[in-house]
């Protein structure tokens, strides 16, 4: 939630060299990709070989499919049409680009594009650009081809509306104003801190009422890296500065003027060079043994262009992004009945965020964070570790991004596709003695996963798309990193008053952890065998038994109803009055006559238990059911609304949904909200082993039968090299 790590500041004069160094890195990339650009995109398979093991995209490679993200030449030549295009052009201070992405063609364009029969439709970016003078955003379309702005809106900007997501620079300015503060900074040294320790971060202020209406805000709080990489663990408790965006100044400075202390740094550094140094009794304990899955003939997949994924009868496109990191489109598996490729799903995305922390307190209420609209989860996506971040030889998949001056820049291996093995089974029986059958049949479970983790700020998200063979879908959220903590004069617990609320727990002297939520709300745009579906609630009833008729009191009966409206589909999930929740396409019916189907399978989850009318959560709406079916429309994508900074919650899935319009039997649009109550603990400290939800899309009545039963088993032979061997103890 909170901040970049971009944006972390320290001194004046250490962020320019920073911003210098990153320039250059841009530059650099630039250059790597000019160089790989003579590189042939059409030589589609770039997976399979073993000779390839290590293969990465081409992030200027020319786009082979309508979805393909925009290239970093793309992205140049919508900067070179903006520049000559009022207000963007000269004298005009360029107005700062807080998204350039691709427009996508129409949903019809792209399910009924062939490749190597239709050409790509027109290629078009979607610009969201806003000067601060006007207080205008601008929402244009570019065409690339024809290098002409098809589009120009302008929207007045106002808290009314939200404004765009955070750029880089938002976020560099805003934690360096205090530093140009004469009372910010006497505020520092009157804690005995030296400015120069400090690294702040920008926190969107939210909407709470008239103060929030009135500019362009960010709370700006501060950490001390003295003595620590972990700057997060060592709060300076009790000092807000807000600052206004655009007139790049300090507003206000909330002083609590309490003695609380800085927070040690003792073994906070969590870098793996500094720790190695300590020795532990743990280490003296036990030693793992390095573990990798090799593929000897190399992955089972192949990538066609950067974005197009085969494997194991699946089909899918992936894709970085700057707003929801990933997304897969186009998702569909070959019937093994048929031979026919069959559609699953159109569009799947982590479309918008919500982390509301428990403190009501001056410094805390206003901590409730809609990541993806504020800060970007695809901006804040680093590259991943790739080894320890993805397999050993996974296909690391790189994001092209626009920076605030609409320059693209590279961001390599920001998503990761690789086969997974954890020795698992897809299926299995076996037979024995009592009915004389010898029978042994498992078959091992290979899955195929795409990964993005996202470092808002302290927090660390990874999200996980898995595909099986037998057509399941298992949506995986993960969370580490580091806690966002308060600091507390407290060491120890039997220093508190009783009838004090921490708002969280202490763990360890002077820090508590403080109480929140997570939610990850999904966008997921069902097109079971095709885009006409219906979301059927497969409810499931308690029956009571007639007198006299069974033995039995009572049995479970499935009841199917069908949702007529949006209203319908607004689903609370009940453990004692459960449901099993289907998307069909009720024109597909089976050879036996059951509609065809994919259900939802959600799995531990929570729901948010604020005021409805509590401003965090009337902002983000979108939570107040777990799942949620709309009619489909292309604008309709971000669950918290198209502008989310300080918005004020008039444009989010909950409204769309009040529209309650027919849903049966049209092109919807399935919403799940996974959700996590936190409360830390003392082992979340100082960074957080990582806890992780999922939700499965699973075939119900989709196929014939079991998908995999012609599935091969594993024998010996199919293992030349490895063979397992317990370690020899010495
Ligand atoms: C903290 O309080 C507990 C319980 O009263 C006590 O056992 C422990 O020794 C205290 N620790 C310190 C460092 O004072
Ligand atoms: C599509 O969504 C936009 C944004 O919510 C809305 O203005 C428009 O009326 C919607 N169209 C339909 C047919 O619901």
């Amino acid at each position: 939630m909170e901040p970049s790590a971009a944006a972390a500041v320290t001194a004046v004069a250490r962020r320019r060299l920073l911003i210098l160094l990153f320039l250059f890195s841009l530059l650099f990339f630039a250059y790597l990709s000019f160089l790989s650009s003579p590189f042939s995109p059409h030589s589609s398979s770039i997976g399979t070989a073993s000779s390839n093991r290590k293969f990465r995209s081409l992030s200027s490679s020319l786009p082979v499919h309508p979805l393909d993200p925009l290239t970093v030449d793309e992205i140049s030549t919508v900067r070179s049409v903006l520049l000559s295009h009022p207000p963007f052009a000269s004298p005009n201070p360029f107005p700062s680009i807080h998204s350039l992405s691709l427009a996508e063609p129409s949903k019809s364009v792209v399910r009924s594009w062939r490749p190597g029969i239709n050409p790509l439709p027109p290629r078009r970016a979607l610009v969201v650009a806003y000067s601060p003078s006007s207080s205008l955003s601008h929402l244009l379309t570019v065409d690339i081809s024809s290098k002409r702005v098809i589009h120009h809106d302008t929207v007045p900007l106002s808290a009314a509306h939200g404004y765009p997501i955070l750029t880089a620079d938002d976020m560099s300015r805003a934690t360096s104003a205090p530093f140009a503060d004469p009372p910010f900074l006497q505020a520092v040294r009157s804690r005995s801190l030296a400015p120069s320790d400090l690294t702040c971060v920008p926190l969107p202020a939210g909407w709470f009422g008239k103060t929030e209406e009135s500019a362009r805000l960010a709370k700006v709080q501060c950490y001390s890296h003295a003595g620590t990489a972990n700057f997060y663990m060592r709060p300076v408790e009790g000092l807000t500065v807000l600052v206004d965006l655009d007139k790049n100044r300090v507003i206000e400075i909330l002083d609590n003027k309490q003695p609380i202390p800085l927070p040690s740094d003792d073994d906070t550094d969590y870098r793996y060079d500094v720790q190695k140094k300590k020795t532990t009794k743990q280490r003296a304990q036990y030693k793992l043994n390095p573990i990798t899955l090799e593929q000897p003939e190399g992955p089972s997949f192949t990538v066609e262009g950067a974005h197009v994924i085969r494997w194991a009868g699946w089909e899918l496109h992936v894709r970085p992004d700057s707003r929801a990191g990933m997304i897969i489109s186009r998702a569909r598996i070959n019937d093994p009945e048929t031979g026919k490729a069959r559609e699953v799903m159109y569009k799947g995305m982590a479309s918008e965020l919500f982390v509301p922390y428990m403190d009501p307190t001056e410094g805390w209420y206003f901590k409730a964070y809609l990541d993806a609209g504020e800060y970007g989860f695809g901006l804040q996506a680093m590259s991943l570790d790739p080894i320890n971040d993805c397999p050993r030889g996974a296909y690391l998949m790189d994001g092209v991004l626009a920076g605030s001056d609409g320059r693209p820049f590279v961001r390599p291996g920001m998503v990761c596709v690789f086969e997974r093995y954890e020795g698992d089974v897809a299926w299995r029986h076996s037979e024995g003695p009592t009915t004389g059958i010898n029978i042994r049949e498992v078959r091992p479970k290979i899955t195929l996963v795409a990964r993005m983790s996202a470092s808002v700020g302290n927090y660390d998200y990874i999200v996980d798309w898995e595909f099986q063979t037998d057509g399941l879908i298992r949506i995986k959220v993960s969370l580490s990193g580091m806690l966002m903590v308060k600091g507390t004069v407290y060491k120890n617990m039997s220093q508190v008053p009783e009838h004090e609320d921490l708002y969280g727990t202490l763990l360890t002297e002077n820090l508590i952890g403080v109480v929140h939520d997570h939610y990850v709300t999904f966008y997921l745009d069902m097109d079971v065998d095709g885009p006409e579906n219906s979301f059927v609630d497969v409810h499931i009833v308690k029956q009571e038994t007639g007198a006299g008729e069974s033995p039995r009191k009572s049995y479970l009966r499935v009841e199917r109803r069908v949702a007529k409206t949006e209203e319908d589909a607004r689903i609370k999930l009940k453990l004692y009055d459960p449901s099993e929740f289907h998307v069909v396409n009720a024109k597909r019916t089976s050879s036996v006559g059951n509609p065809t189907g994919y259900k939802i399978v959600p799995g531990a989850t929570a729901a948010s238990l604020l005021d409805l009318d509590d401003p965090p959560q009337e902002r983000a709406a979108f939570t107040n059911n777990q799942i949620w079916v709309t009619q489909y429309n292309a604008s309709e994508e971000w669950a918290g609304g198209f502008f989310v900074y300080q918005s004020q919650g008039k444009d989010t899935l909950a409204q769309w949904s009040e529209k309650n319009r027919p849903i049966e039997n049209r092109d919807i649009v399935l919403w799940y909200t996974m959700g996590f109550h936190h409360i830390p603990c003392q082992e979340d400290y100082p960074i957080m082993p990582t806890v992780s939800s999922t939700f499965d899309l699973k075939p119900v009545n989709f196929f014939r039968r079991n998908p995999i039963l012609r599935a091969k088993p594993y024998t010996e032979d199919d293992f030349p090299v490895c063979r397992p061997q317990a370690s020899v103890q010495k």
